[in-house]
């Protein structure tokens, strides 16, 4: 999964972002381009028209409704059918951008967190959910400071998820 979350889990209000960090933005295309990306239909329809569907990647969105369409998009209805299209693709890393009712499912199953952390809290409607750091081991941590472009400091974050043995230890 991918996400830039504040310290409090704040990840949106008003179905937009909380924030403008252009390097945050650079690094999810980086990170992103070349592979499947699964978002939720809210999240997706927050992208303005003319930047959707992101480029370079398969766009898939997840809905409950059976009728939608999205030109140059996928709908698909369950996250599991989403992540079988992307192994059947031959990918080896498939990304779910949000929001955050699709972080909650994705938690399950992911094993590899993309996070931005950004050092402050925000009043917001949307979190990201709470993960218990005993499950995740970080693996790289990189600070970008605040400077002219960027109104907050924030660490660009990977945590792995622990291989647990079979005796119960990781
Ligand atoms: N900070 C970040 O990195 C980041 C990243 C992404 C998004 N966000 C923010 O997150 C917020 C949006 O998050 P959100 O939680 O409100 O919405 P969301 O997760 O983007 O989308 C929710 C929608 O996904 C569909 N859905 C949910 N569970 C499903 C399931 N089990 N099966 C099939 N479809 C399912 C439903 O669509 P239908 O209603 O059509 O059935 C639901 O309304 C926005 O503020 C956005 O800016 C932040």
């Amino acid at each position: 999964m991918i996400v830039a979350v504040g310290e409090n889990g704040a990840i949106g209000k008003n179905n937009d972002l909380l924030w403008h960090l252009p390097d945050d933005m650079k690094f999810f295309k980086e990170t992103t381009t070349g592979h499947v990306i699964i978002t939720g239909r809210k999240s997706y329809e927050s992208i303005p028209v003319k930047w959707r569907p992101l480029p370079l990647r398969t766009n898939i969105i997840l809905t409950t409704n059976k009728a939608i369409e999205y030109e140059g998009a996928l709908v698909m209805h369950k996250l599991e059918d989403a992540i079988t299209y992307a192994r059947e693709k031959g990918e080896e890393e498939v990304f779910i951008i949000g929001g955050g009712q699709i972080y909650q499912l994705g938690l399950n199953i992911a094993d590899r967190l993309y996070l931005t952390e950004v050092k402050a809290s925000f009043e917001a409607e949307v979190f990201f959910p709470a993960f218990s750091k005993d499950e995740w081991v970080e693996i790289e941590r990189r600070n970008h400071p605040k400077d002219d472009k960027h109104a907050h400091n924030f660490d660009f974050v990977i945590y792995d998820r622990r291989i647990k043995e079979v005796d119960g230890k990781s």
